[in-house]
């Protein structure tokens, strides 16, 4: 099978070309390098000994986006390009909605006219907005309460209404949890341009010493000790759950929430993160985030009976291999 991989230079694309090329498929990269390095190719030849064709190109580019379904043929494409973080896309709605939007009704229009209907659509838990019940099935209500989020709504409508009017399209909506960790070589991980938005990048930054300290937003939620609740899964684990996906005999437009199940404060992350890798993470406590709620953990049943989807690393892995990527880095 030859795979188009949009954002595929960032932290849960590259993981997922490992997972693709060791299941001997065909990779073409595009990606825009917004929030990515070029050196991720590299490493990822260095990993996997195989090779994979890389075009920069901003998806919101339509004809340049063109000049790629005319050179390569592929079967199937999984789309991760996107912007994806919370606090900018509040501050900068426009600028989430241009691209998000733009880039996939770009690829689906090609992919209609040049007749690639398999998509895997990298969407996340945050459009369950804040869940009346745990854990988190998939037909649950679903809002939103920032500009990303809206834009991982809309196009999970978009592609809705595509399948509505073309069955022959094969839709798989993943929805994400929290992932972290790295693959084992230490070589790819997160690795975001600027200010990371999401905890443990954070967490690794401040146990290298690379920003002085980590705020925890708010102790007073409804949960164990007080912090946030989430569930986090190992990237590698994320990784597998898109091979399954482009693998599952099931077609049609399907929905899978990809996480372990099990909740986590950022309390345990962060004891967690200190006891494996032997450092200390200094940590004060600030006000809690607009937009955040007390705890969110999926129920990964659907994707355990239908994909045959099972996730294997701990929190101690995740911990460990965050730390590993960054300390090698
Ligand atoms: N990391 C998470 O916590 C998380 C959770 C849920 C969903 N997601 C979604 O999964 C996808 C991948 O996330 P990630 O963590 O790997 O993010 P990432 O930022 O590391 O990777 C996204 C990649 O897309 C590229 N990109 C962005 N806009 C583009 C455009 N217009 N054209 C071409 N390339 C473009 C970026 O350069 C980057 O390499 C995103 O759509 C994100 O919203 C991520």
């Amino acid at each position: 099978m030859k795979v188009l991989v949009t954002g595929g230079c960032g932290y849960i694309g590259s993981h997922t070309i490992l997972e693709l090329l060791k299941n001997d498929m065909e990779v073409i990269i595009v990606d825009s390098l917004i929030n990515s390095k070029k050196d991720v190719i590299d490493k990822i030849k260095k990993i996997t000994g195989k090779d994979v064709t890389f075009y920069e190109i901003d998806l919101c580019d339509k004809e340049k986006l063109r000049t790629i379904f005319e050179k390569e043929k592929f079967d199937s494409v999984i789309h991760f390009a996107g912007l994806k973080a919370v606090g900018e896309s509040v501050e900068k709605p426009l600028m989430y909605y241009e691209n998000n939007l733009i880039s996939t009704i770009n690829l689906l229009d090609l992919m209609k006219e040049y007749n690639v209907k398999k998509i895997v659509f990298s969407s996340s838990a945050t459009v369950y907005g804040n869940p009346q019940s745990l854990p988190i099935k998939e037909d649950f209500p679903l809002s939103t309460t920032n500009p990303y989020g809206t834009t991982k709504l809309m196009i999970e409508t978009i592609l809705k209404d595509l399948y509505k009017s073309d069955n022959s399209f094969d839709i798989t909506i993943l929805r994400y949890f929290n992932p972290i960790g790295a693959d084992k070589s230490g070589l790819l991980g997160e690795d975001p341009n600027g200010i990371p938005n999401n905890l443990m990048p954070y967490i690794v930054r401040v146990a290298v010493g690379k920003l002085p300290i980590l705020n925890i937003f708010g102790d007073d939620y409804n949960t164990v000790d007080g912090t946030g609740v989430r569930d986090y899964i190992h990237v590698c684990d994320l990784a597998d759950g898109h091979v399954l996906a482009l693998k599952n005999k099931k077609t049609g437009l399907k929905i899978y929430n990809l996480g372990t199940g099990k909740g986590t404060s950022v309390l345990e992350l962060v004891n967690t993160f200190e006891h494996v890798n032997n450092v200390k993470v200094n940590r004060q406590i600030a006000p809690r985030r607009d937009g955040d709620i007390d705890a969110c953990y999926a129920s990964n049943e659907l994707a355990k009976q239908e994909l045959g989807f099972n996730p294997k690393y701990t929190i101690e892995d995740m911990c460990r291999d965050s730390y590993n990527f960054v300390k090698n880095n």
